[in-house]
């Protein structure tokens, strides 16, 4: 039996996710000791490995078949645009894409103005603008704390997630449009799935039998 190489995101969203294999009897304890700088973490019993890679990192993995399977945020998958099966939706992490900024920026979007769009996801950005709105707008890429974008003026508004709202609220900004809904997906490579389909199949239905089970547990 050859190994099954499992991406996760880095950070909250790995501790879940590891926490939903371990209910599903996929244990990896070492992965649990956070002073460690491995990378790569084994279980031999049940022939599984599982690395951390930094989010927008985890599609390459999965499409290229370095990882058979990958948790990640949709905002990443629709960002990245990979060739992969998204298979599960883990109803972890939910939270919105939205367009914000201040009240003012409103008018400005009602009429199809040229403005500026700031986002750490130029992609989404533009495939919302152009493709769902077909407004033309300009996209400038940043790479976090992008509500300071249109305080500045850098841009009147915004492509971002939201989750609680607090960080809109607390900068005098607020969700002019919404995007998409998100949350934590499961995705595999699609090669991997024809040649592992009897492991990878039994290992979405027991996360789905889970899910079904304690929905808010997660
Ligand atoms: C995300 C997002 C918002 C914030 C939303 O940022 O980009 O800034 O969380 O959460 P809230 O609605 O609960 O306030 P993140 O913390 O990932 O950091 P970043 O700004 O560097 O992207």
């Amino acid at each position: 039996m050859r190994y099954i190489t499992i991406a996760l995101s880095k950070g909250r969203l790995a501790k879940k996710a590891l926490k939903m294999f371990e209910q599903v009897g996929i244990t990896c304890d070492e992965m649990k000791d956070e002073q460690t700088r491995k990378l790569i973490f084994v279980n031999e019993e049940l022939k599984f490995k599982f690395f951390l890679a930094k989010p927008s990192d985890v599609p390459t993995y999965v499409e290229y078949g370095a990882a058979d399977i990958g948790i990640v945020g949709k905002d990443t998958l629709l960002e990245e645009g990979r060739k992969l099966y998204e298979v599960l939706d883990l109803k972890t992490g939910s939270c919105r894409m939205c367009v914000c900024g201040p009240d003012a920026a409103r008018e400005k979007l009602k009429h199809h103005e040229l403005i500026r769009v700031a986002s750490k996801y130029p992609n989404i950005a533009k495939d919302y603008f152009y493709n769902k709105k077909h407004q033309t707008v300009e996209i400038i890429k940043l790479n976090g704390s992008v509500e300071l974008a249109p305080i500045v003026g850098l841009a009147e508004v915004i492509v971002d997630i939201v989750e609680t709202g607090a960080t809109l609220r607390e900068n005098g900004l607020e969700v002019l449009e919404e995007v998409c809904p998100l949350s934590a997906r499961m995705v595999v490579n699609q090669v991997s799935m024809k040649m592992e389909n009897e492991r990878i199949s039994q290992l979405i239905s027991d996360l789905r039998r889970i899910l079904k089970e304690q929905p808010d547990k997660m």
